[in-house]
């Protein structure tokens, strides 16, 4: 466990990077692929390394919510009343047990902001307008989306500089790809929107089977130099660490879920500190 040491010890304060504050969104329509483990735990080590994050709770099931230890309460703003009601989102704020990790919570109120949002005029642009003052408080914003191609996740989109997609080493890995890397290709030319591939993520990986090596092979050649180098494994340990409320980082701080999600924080600190090229999507490398 001795390559887990330097992440740890490596402090570092906001001016060592370039951006004061970055956005990413976590999506991928599929569910089940990683997408609400990787905002929890992401956000956990990028907060390790010194830096204030905020996760943003986009989905209507609330598990990161639940996941950071908060319980989902719908009398308390959330994401739903900044996005539709006139909460002030500072309001919505919540500070969880991990420090330097806030959240904008979400709740049962998000299954019907869908619906609501497709008659309001500037239905795609609510969460980046309606989240701007508190989100350029912090270094980086998380936003966990839900697994589908809506509104939500369109919101999340148009507010993030970048979208960081998560992808199950399985079979039907590639289901659906396209389609997301389209979606983001139309709001970079419908929208005039800068936004990036932070880079695809292998979740979920298991190396004692043939097939989940086969298919991490084929996604590295399909994707080339977009799909990071850090690889999450399939661990107990993370599938664990929600019910506890809890980041694994908390939870089980020596296990390989842990050091491989402080890896990955290290791996985006990195390529932004390097001024490494935002890969665009479409671009294999
Ligand atoms: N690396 C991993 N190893 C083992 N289980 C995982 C891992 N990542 C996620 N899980 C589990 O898989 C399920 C789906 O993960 P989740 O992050 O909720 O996906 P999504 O948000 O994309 O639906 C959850 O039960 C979660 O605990
Ligand atoms: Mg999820």
């Amino acid at each position: 466990m001795s390559s887990r040491g330097p992440a740890f010890h490596v402090k570092q304060t906001p001016c060592y990077y370039t951006r004061l504050s970055r956005t990413l969104a976590i999506a991928n329509q599929k569910g089940g692929v990683g997408k609400t483990t990787t905002a929890i735990n992401l956000a956990a080590s990028l907060a390790a390394n010194d830096f204030r994050v905020l996760v943003i709770d986009a989905d209507p099931q609330g598990n990161a919510t639940t996941g950071l230890g908060v319980a989902k309460d719908p009398d308390r703003p959330s994401l739903y009343h900044v996005l539709l009601g006139d909460a002030n989102p500072q309001d919505a704020l919540v500070r969880t047990d991990f420090e330097g990790l806030d959240l904008i919570s979400a709740d049962k109120n998000l299954v019907g902001a869908n619906l609501e949002l497709v008659d309001i005029q500037d239905r795609e642009f609510r969460l980046r307008s309606r989240t701007e003052s508190v989100r350029s408080a912090y270094p980086f914003v998380l936003i966990d989306c839900p697994p589908a191609l809506d509104l939500l996740t369109l919101n999340a989109m148009m507010a993030a500089d970048s979208v960081l997609v998560p992808i199950q080493c399985e079979f039907f890995a590639l289901e659906g790809i396209s389609e997301l890397m389209d979606t983001i290709d139309r709001i970079r030319e419908s929208f005039s929107h800068p936004l990036e591939v932070e880079g695809i993520l292998l979740t979920m990986y298991d190396d004692r089977t043939n097939l989940t090596r086969q298919v991490a092979a084929d996604l590295r050649e399909f994707f080339g130099g977009q799909v990071f180098q850090t690889i999450i494994p399939r661990s107990i340990r993370l599938a664990e660490a929600p019910s506890f409320g809890k980041p694994i980082l908390a939870y089980d701080p020596r296990s390989r879920g842990a050091e491989s999600y402080i890896r990955l924080a290290k791996e985006i600190l990195d390529n932004e500190h390097h001024g490494k090229a935002r890969r665009h999507a479409g671009q294999s490398s």
